[in-house]
């Protein structure tokens, strides 16, 4: 079988142009969009799709324009948690337009595109060897897309839900060249900052401005004092967010649980973490 390497050039089909043509359309595509905000963590479980979807509501529900790229590709989460699950998709002229969810969050994921609950999304490659390089150009590909052709119109914030993995976030810094910051998710563990430490040093090294820390599941485990890891690591710590069922049964049905229930302690304090974002984004020149 012909290998990449094998071919000389590109081998006719002009890859390297057509993906400059569409990186130059996500240019343009982001250029009405004023902050776009990544929320990561090495970890997985520890909430970061559901303080994206949070984070998504509280903002629309104080008239900011959002949406939201589920960047999990094989664990997409948004469509369900901000319930457009099951949407067809509507191409407007170049593009695709992405549902709305109750609250207005504009909202792309391969939850969307996928037909069957249990079809994971699989990365062929001629052997298994090449699959784990394959993933990452297939991977930054799709996201490319995602950005590039959804129709997001002008936004004042786009949220980016990253799967787990520290290497992740500096697929995301490549492809978009204005990220403004990065939203850090940690949960009251020594495991969880251990790898949450990595992810602030990949945000530190890919030049991405970090706009603080969340601990997320406050009080669910007698952890390490999350304030104090943002401390030593010199980044902004932004609140807890207590544990709370009620939470994730609102975020099973699709409901943004700061706007349904805000009176509840976990509500507040993503909408205390809404407005701090927010605050800090608004002082400050789009990078
Ligand atoms: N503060 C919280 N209180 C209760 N349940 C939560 C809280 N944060 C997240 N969850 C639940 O934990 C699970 C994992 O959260 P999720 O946002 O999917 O994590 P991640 O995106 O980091 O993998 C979900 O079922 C979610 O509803
Ligand atoms: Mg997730």
């Amino acid at each position: 079988m012909k290998k990449y390497k094998d071919i000389v050039g590109d081998g006719g089909s002009n890859v390297v142009a057509q993906v400059g043509e569409q990186q130059a359309r996500l240019g343009r595509r982001l250029d009405a969009v004023r902050f776009v905000v990544a929320v990561v963590s090495g970890k997985g479980g520890v909430g970061k799709s559901t303080v994206t979807a949070n984070l998504a509501a509280a903002w629309a529900s104080t008239g900011w324009r959002v949406g939201v790229l589920d960047a999990d590709l094989n664990g997409p989460s948004m469509a369900k948690m901000l319930g457009v699950r099951g949407r067809a998709l509507a191409v407007a002229g170049d593009a695709v337009d992405p549902p709305r969810s109750a609250i207005g969050v504009k909202v792309m994921s391969m939850d969307l595109l996928l037909s069957s609950d249990a079809e994971p999304l699989t990365w062929h490659a001629p052997t298994q060897q090449e699959a784990h390089t394959w993933r990452g150009t297939m991977e930054a590909q799709a996201l490319r897309e995602f950005l590039a052709d959804t129709a997001w119109g002008e936004l004042d914030a786009l949220v980016l839900d990253l799967p787990p993995g520290t290497d992740r976030l500096t697929t995301v810094a490549s492809l978009v060249p204005v990220l403004a910051g990065t939203v850090i998710v940690t949960i009251p563990s020594e495991v969880s900052q251990l790898v949450v430490r990595k992810s602030i040093t990949v945000a530190q090294q890919a030049k991405t401005p970090v706009l603080g820390l969340i601990e997320n599941m406050a009080g669910l485990f007698p952890g390490p004092d999350a304030a104090k890891l943002a401390a030593e690591a010199g980044i902004p710590f932004l609140g807890d967010v207590p544990f709370d069922r009620g939470l994730s049964l609102a975020s099973d049905r699709g409901d943004p649980f700061v706007v349904t229930e805000p009176a509840t302690p976990a509500a507040r304090a993503f909408s205390a973490i809404a407005t701090k974002i927010r605050d800090g984004l608004e002082r400050r020149p789009r990078c």
